[in-house]
């Protein structure tokens, strides 16, 4: 199995794709055992200064309501999460030229003292000087999708800024030594199959730790509402030629396909993936995170990842 370019795009329109499927969770089951790491996400921030074009947080967004959440809430949040088991926190926000940087890196620093815990940012395109403070501060890992490696398409979906700047963020991440996460959307207007193998592709190119893969979901809100939802078998497929391609890498079930699915979120544990992360943002501030219309109950940081445990546990799996 060479994996190329053309065997890419070949499995990805095949009638039956279950060979691949089979070989990918053997290959999970292989590199990564049976456990399912699950991170916390705390979405810090969702004032956001770019233009793209199918996200719901996009600057031209006039309906959302923005937020910045104040240091010690994020703390408190990131206490909570660790005082029910989880091992990585996640934070996010949108590209917010406000974010204060010197005081991320103290929360950083706050979160790294509570323990044994991994912390990811998730904080948009920065300057090589605080990728690198944050590096310094603790941070371990750094997720920056590419979201799609056609470069007509990304001009077309970014109109701030370009692909090559996009992949000069995330080898400055890599050359920085932060776990580096990528990953890319699925069913974008005017996406093809040959786009997605070039994804796949990219993303090995970059050497990337963390790779997540999701449905588009079109927000009514953005330029591209009206448009179809991503494919979740597609997405599936993505997932699972990943984890040939990367046998190594931490691969999300996305948020999104569960958005679209239940049923094919779960059956991606069963596609390659190994990690699921968990929205635990505080209300009032989780409502206003829309990227794409999801249902967001209030917070529950306990109930939640009891839940999702007992879930991991009916198909076979360990939350971790
Ligand atoms: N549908 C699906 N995924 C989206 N993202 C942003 N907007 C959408 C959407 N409408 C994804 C992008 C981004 C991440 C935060 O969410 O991949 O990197």
């Amino acid at each position: 199995m060479a994996l190329d370019r053309s065997e890419l795009i070949k499995a990805l329109t095949l009638d039956d794709f279950t060979p691949y499927y089979q070989m990918a969770d053997e290959m999970r089951r292989r590199k990564k055992g049976n456990e399912v790491k699950i991170r916390a996400i705390i979405e810090i921030s969702n004032i956001c200064a770019r233009y793209c074009t199918y996200c719901g947080l996009n600057a031209a967004n006039a309906k959302v309501h923005r937020y910045r959440m104040p240091e010690n809430e994020i703390i408190e949040t990131a206490r909570r999460a660790v005082s029910v088991g989880y091992k990585t926190i996640v934070l996010q926000s949108g590209e917010d030229p406000g974010l204060d940087i010197e005081e991320i890196g103290r929360i950083i620093r706050d979160i790294k003292a509570m323990g044994e815990i991994a912390v990811t940012l998730s904080l948009g395109e920065l300057d090589e000087k605080e990728y690198r403070y944050f590096k310094e501060c603790g941070a371990d890992r750094y997720l920056l999708k590419h979201e799609t490696s056609d470069p007509k398409l990304y001009g077309r979906l970014h109109p701030d800024s370009d692909l090559e700047t996009r992949i000069e963020n995330l080898r400055t991440i890599k050359r920085l030594g932060y776990e580096t996460g990528s990953g890319f959307m699925i069913g974008l207007p005017g996406q093809t199959v040959e786009s997605l193998a070039d994804d796949l592709l990219l993303l090995k190119t970059l050497g990337c730790d963390m790779a997540g893969m999701g449905p588009f979901i079109s927000h009514p809100d953005t330029p591209l509402r009206g448009n179809g939802h991503g494919d979740t078998e597609m997405t599936k497929r993505v997932v699972a030629l990943a984890r040939l391609l990367l046998p190594d890498a931490n691969l999300p079930v996305t948020t999104a396909l569960g958005v679209l699915s239940q049923k094919e979120r779960l059956e991606a544990f069963s596609c390659g993936a190994n990690v699921v992360m968990r929205k635990t943002t505080p209300d009032p501030y989780r409502k206003y995170y829309e990227i794409y219309p999801a249902d967001i109950p209030s917070a529950d940081i306990p109930g939640d990842r009891l839940a999702l445990e007992k879930m991991l546990d009916e198909i076979g799996r360990k939350g971790v």
